[in-house]
């Protein structure tokens, strides 16, 4: 029989492949910040609800040294060193310590609880995307030479898609937890 940590293991896998294919989709330039919309982020979100906070680490921390090492695997076939350096280097940080954050917090919440939808969807919202927001603008401040307060301003506009996004994520995780080939694994 297949061990629980195998199969983690094989999901970590499956969804560092997923996040190399959303990173096919091009962003969409925004004019007054040098960071995209993208659907990429998506897929980091929903890493963390599928598979907590160690695996996540994994299947993303594997994902962004793909990128690290210049493998085009970043939104718009993009990656490389630079690019963490770069206007987007703090949101590639906060994918990377995300698991830690939103991933302890659902697991601390689910052991005491049956988490309904709409405390978990805020929870991603507050702890995934406002999170990884948080970071990107503190890096995208330093790094060119904004305001703080202008960096997290501009940083509204990807709101009301990285809402939809974590809905999608809480969504689609809730629905997969559920499968009999997936239910063994959580
Ligand atoms: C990169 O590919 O260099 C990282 C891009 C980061 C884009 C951030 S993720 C959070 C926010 N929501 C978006 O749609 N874009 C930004």
């Amino acid at each position: 029989m297949t061990s629980q940590r195998t199969k983690k293991l094989t999901l970590a896998a499956m969804m560092t492949a997923i996040l190399i294919i959303l990173g096919f989709f091009p962003g969409i330039p925004l004019g007054f910040i040098p960071v995209p919309i993208i659907i990429q982020n998506l897929g980091i979100l929903l890493t963390i609800e599928l598979l907590g906070t160690k695996y996540s680490l994994l299947s993303i921390g594997l994902f962004l040294v793909l990128a690290l090492f210049g493998l085009p695997v970043l939104s718009g076939g993009r990656g490389g060193f630079a690019i963490f350096l770069g206007p987007t280097g703090g949101y590639l940080l906060g994918w990377l310590l995300v698991p830690l954050v939103l991933g302890t917090i659902l697991h601390i919440l689910k052991q005491h609880q049956h988490l309904s939808w709409w405390l978990e969807f805020i929870i991603v919202v507050v702890a995934g995307v406002l999170f990884i927001d948080l970071i990107g603008s503190i890096w995208l401040s330093v790094q060119s030479h904004m305001p703080l307060g202008t960096a997290l301003i501009s940083n509204l506009a990807f709101l009301p898609g990285d809402i939809i996004k974590a809905g999608l994520a809480v969504f689609l995780a809730r629905r997969l937890r559920k499968l009999p080939s997936l239910q063994t694994i959580f």
